[in-house]
């Protein structure tokens, strides 16, 4: 029998922790999805920087390491129309930068960005029949949605508002993630677009449990075992941890990335547009400071980043973080080092030892 309070995700997901490790475009490698779903916990691959070469690369790797269930993710943002002058004006935003780097500002901008779900995605989807699917940004076009339900696939989506939990219900999906204020990377918003008014997690996920009747769960701001037990008392039957697990082994960011979160700590994140045209949350550097973090010249996402990219490229040759995403959330502070397959042990034991505590058993 499972010690967890609540077995609704578990049971829905087949498997025995109910920790999810976030999926994390850009740093969350195969390697690590499949230690966490041996672990017992829900490892989730990140689709938003692959194309569908690379997305089958990941999953026969995946596939070869475990045969427990694992999450697959996509974005589900619709592309924006070509906008040269919004192009033309960030870029001119950013010609000082590229005249101090020694670059051309008339050199053209690199394409690239996030990849939304689409027909050759779900293709991939049909053919590897991953146990859940889940989407950032809202969900898919229904043609699309239905596709990937009958593949037999749990479906879940972030909310980070009761009415888009409300409405990602009323649309049939199986859980809701909860993403509260505190999180890192992009925010989920897909209904508003209101940075003033987005919820903390503390707030957003009893507010969310109340409000809908598929299990929810608690993301942004977890990182030990306090804040599972916390997501527990919520009414949360899981934890989706994204920041923490950047810390794990198998991760694979930048170096000046890795170096920022260990100096990151509660105050010294925000959100930013400037990356890529949407608000998500890192540890704050330079064009963030002198260009945002908010700035209304940023192009639409995910088309942002296109001018970054060299500025990126060549602070990051010399060892700065001046143009680089340094997602993270609040919590990176209580992160620990460690293997993934450690850190989903560690994260439950000592979440599963604070819930008994508080209920009056004994500690350990
Ligand atoms: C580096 C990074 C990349 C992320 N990329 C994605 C992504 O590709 N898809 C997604 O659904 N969420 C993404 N997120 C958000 C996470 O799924 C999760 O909601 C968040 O990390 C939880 O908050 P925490 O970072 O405080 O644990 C990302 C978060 C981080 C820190």
């Amino acid at each position: 029998m499972s010690e967890w309070p609540d077995t609704r995700i578990l049971d829905l997901f087949g498997i025995e922790i109910p920790i999810i490790q976030a999926p994390m475009a850009g740093a969350t490698t195969p390697e690590m999805v499949l230690a966490v779903s041996e672990a017992g916990g829900l490892g989730a691959l990140p689709s938003a920087q692959y194309n569908t070469e690379q997305l089958r690369a990941a999953l026969d790797t995946i596939r070869a390491g475990t045969k427990k269930p694992i999450n697959v993710n996509f974005f589900a943002h619709t592309m924006p129309q070509a906008d040269p002058a919004r192009q033309m004006a960030w870029r001119a935003r950013l010609a000082s930068y590229y005249v101090e780097a020694g670059l051309d500002p008339a050199d053209p901008i690199p394409s690239g960005g996030r990849a939304p779900f689409d027909m050759s995605f779900c293709d991939v989807v049909e053919a590897y029949k991953p146990e859940i699917v889940s989407f950032h940004f809202g969900l898919p076009a229904a043609a699309l949605l239905d596709r990937v339900r009958a593949t037999g696939a749990k479906i879940i989506s972030s909310a980070t508002t009761v009415a888009e939990a409300q409405w990602l219900a009323e649309r049939g999906v199986d859980a809701i993630i909860a993403m509260g204020f505190e999180a890192g990377g992009h925010r989920g918003n897909f209904l508003t677009e209101n940075m003033a008014t987005q919820v903390g997690t503390m707030a957003l996920v009893p507010q969310i449990v109340d409000a809908v009747n598929v299990p929810v769960i608690a993301a942004g701001g977890i990182a030990d075992g306090r804040g599972v037990a916390a997501a527990f008392a919520l009414g949360a039957s899981a934890v989706q941890v994204g920041t923490a697990y950047l810390f794990a082994t198998e991760a694979k960011i930048p170096a000046v990335h890795r170096a920022a979160l260990m100096r990151a700590g509660d105050d010294n994140t925000a959100l930013t547009n400037v990356f890529t045209g949407r608000p998500a949350r890192g540890v704050i550097n330079r064009v963030m400071r002198e260009v945002g973090p908010i700035s209304d010249l940023a192009p639409a996402f995910p088309t942002a980043g296109g001018a970054l990219a060299p500025l990126r490229a060549k602070a990051e040759a010399a060892g700065g973080d001046d143009f680089t995403n340094l997602w993270s959330g609040q919590a990176a502070k209580l992160a620990r080092p460690m293997s993934s397959a450690e850190f989903t042990h560690v994260l439950a034991a000592d979440g599963l030892r604070i819930m008994r505590r508080l209920a009056g058993g004994k500690s350990d």
